[in-house]
């Protein structure tokens, strides 16, 4: 078998967006973090004032989608693909809380969700690319080659991020975190359209006591299995 498709799933703060990279670094492949578009429409409707703390305009949202312009790109020194939000580079912008509060909520519209899953088909139609996200093995590519569903305790994941965000210099509790994640995978779970749940072919990983590395050898095998069509 040649390239194939493969579609990383899972609760927030698993591992997904490392052991996506890690894998198509490996293997060649282009990297896709879903996540981070649903993160940047987020960022400019907090930015348009269409979403704060005090309203959320769901109609203005839906009208300005024409206005928002998406792109992954590269530069080589950079150790991954980072989003641009019409013209402007936002990687480091959406992954602060405040954006996290509101991205779920904004992921359930129908209308964004359209506008995302549209631009990722075209993004998968050569193969060769591994996906991470929520709906990637049940909406985006339900056809992938290799769909993998990640998990782990809801407490390890919110020690995970919140590390992150402290090495980022956020001045942040942990219960803010761990309520964070919680509300996202209550979200996640219970939308109505592409709710996050594990596809029938999908492969379960729990993660909670495995470091990256053991992860990521647990993921490699099972993508050389499939590209051999061992499996
Ligand atoms: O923080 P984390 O890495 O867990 O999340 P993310 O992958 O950056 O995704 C942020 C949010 O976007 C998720 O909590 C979902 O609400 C939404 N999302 C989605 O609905 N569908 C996807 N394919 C990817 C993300
Ligand atoms: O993409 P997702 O939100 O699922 O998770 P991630 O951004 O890949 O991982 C969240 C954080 O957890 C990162 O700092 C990872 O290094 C860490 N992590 C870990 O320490 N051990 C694992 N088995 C998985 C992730």
């Amino acid at each position: 078998m040649g390239r194939i498709t493969i579609a990383i799933d899972g609760y927030s703060s698993t591992g997904k967006s490392t052991v996506a990279k890690q894998l198509a670094d490996y293997l060649g492949y282009v990297y896709v973090d879903s996540g981070a578009m649903y993160r940047a429409v987020t960022l400019y409707a907090m930015q348009q004032g269409i979403i704060s703390k005090a309203h959320f305009d769901t109609s203005k949202l839906i009208a300005s989608l024409p206005e928002i312009h998406l792109k992954f790109y590269k530069e080589p020194s950079w150790n991954k693909a980072h989003i641009f939000l019409n013209g402007k580079d936002v990687e480091d912008k959406i992954r602060n809380l405040e954006v996290s509060e509101f991205v779920s909520p904004v992921a359930t519209i129908h209308e964004v969700r359209a506008k995302l899953v549209a631009q990722q088909k075209q993004m998968g139609l050569e193969k060769g690319v591994v996906m991470d996200g929520r709906d990637i093995g049940t909406v985006v590519f339900p056809k992938a080659e290799l769909k993998i569903f990640m998990n782990a305790s809801a407490e390890e994941r919110a020690q995970r991020r919140y590390k992150e965000l402290l090495e980022r210099g956020e001045q942040i509790k942990f219960s803010e975190v761990l309520k964070n994640i919680q509300a996202r995978d209550h979200i996640d779970t219970t939308r109505d359209d592409s709710p996050l749940v594990k596809a029938a072919d999908a492969i379960d990983i729990d993660n909670s006591e495995m470091n990256l590395e053991d992860q990521f050898h647990t993921v490699l095998q099972l993508a050389k299995d499939r590209i051999a069509g061992r499996v």
